[in-house]
């Protein structure tokens, strides 16, 4: 069996490819705005989304293909998300991915219509004619995205985060944050590599969602302890601004080492979901156990 490291690269580089297909040329009108949702989407990233979606789509021996138009969805709105998250109004970032953010490479007006475009392209990619032979997963899909994208999703984990800033949250209120604001999409993925192999039977979504909701939110726990401990050049992001900012996280909560301990609390109680799908679900295990060993 190849290396996860090797397995990870293969992900990534299918990924970048995918996405290089699916976003308009630079050469096409508007050519500034294409220029810009190619300049913010290709290049960079860890693309752990599209890794969920097609280490989940191994788990139930999703076809392949299927599963990258899967993985293409959820990195669009993933990188929607970052776009407009880093804008002025919202963290007023200036790095992300190692490079100048959308709005300082471009201008804000851009980077609003870069995430708003990315959006629609998510949709038109998974809306695709005959991606999938059962059209009645292919509608499920689309809902499941959707939601996951909306107010009772990332958007609505955004407003909790943004109304959050310069208070504390308790426990509770932190997890739901996190949930939405990362979990969501991260949910998504997991149940969009499944879905393209087609409806799930109830044990296997089950699992897949237990999964799913433990790796969301050990991720963002990840994500807080990070910007607290690691460094702006291993990020490619600045480090220190959630403290900085005021923003709720875990470590105003408790020190780093607790926030680490229970990130890999939450990782275990995923291996554990895995471990239901025997070998084909290793990939899962990695993706999990690389969530809290990470250092970006
Ligand atoms: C950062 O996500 C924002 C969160 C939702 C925590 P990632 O850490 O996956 O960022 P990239 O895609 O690797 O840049
Ligand atoms: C971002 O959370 C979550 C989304 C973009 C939905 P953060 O604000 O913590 O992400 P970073 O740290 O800027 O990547
Ligand atoms: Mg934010
Ligand atoms: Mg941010
Ligand atoms: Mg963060």
């Amino acid at each position: 069996m190849t290396s996860f490291a090797a397995w990870a690269r293969a992900a990534q580089e299918r990924t970048e490819a995918a996405l290089a297909r699916c976003l308009p040329a630079a050469a096409i009108a508007p050519q500034r705005l294409h220029e810009a949702m190619r300049y913010a989407a290709l290049g960079g990233g860890k693309r752990v989304r599209p890794m969920l979606a097609y280490a989940a789509g191994e788990a139930v021996e999703a076809p392949a293909g299927r599963v990258e138009a899967a993985a293409c969805a959820v990195e669009l709105i993933h990188v929607y998300s970052l776009t407009h998250d880093d804008l002025p109004a919202m963290d007023d970032d200036d790095l992300r991915r190692g490079k100048p953010t959308c709005h300082v490479q471009y201008d804000e007006a851009t980077a609003l219509l870069v995430g708003d475009a990315l959006q629609g392209l998510a949709f038109e990619v998974l809306a695709e004619p005959g991606l999938h032979p059962d059209p009645a997963v292919q509608l499920e899909m689309l809902h499941l995205l959707a939601r996951a994208a909306g107010s009772r999703g990332m958007c609505g984990g955004q407003a909790v985060d943004l109304a959050a800033t310069g208070r504390r949250l308790e426990l509770a209120e932190l997890e739901f944050m996190h949930i939405h604001k990362t979990g969501a999409l991260i949910r998504a993925s997991v149940l969009l590599g499944a879905l393209a192999a087609g409806a799930l039977a109830p044990e296997a979504r089950e699992r897949l969602e237990h999964y799913a909701k433990c790796v969301g939110l050990a991720f963002q726990v990840m994500d807080d302890v990070l910007d607290a401990e690691a460094s702006t050049a291993t990020l490619g992001k600045t480090a220190g601004k959630d403290a900085a900012q005021g923003k709720a996280t875990y470590l105003t909560l408790m020190p780093a080492r607790e926030a680490r301990a229970y990130a890999q609390e939450l990782v275990e109680d995923a291996l554990g979901a895995a471990t239901g799908f025997g070998e084909r679900g290793g990939r899962l295990a990695d993706i999990a156990r690389f969530i809290v060993q990470r250092s970006y």
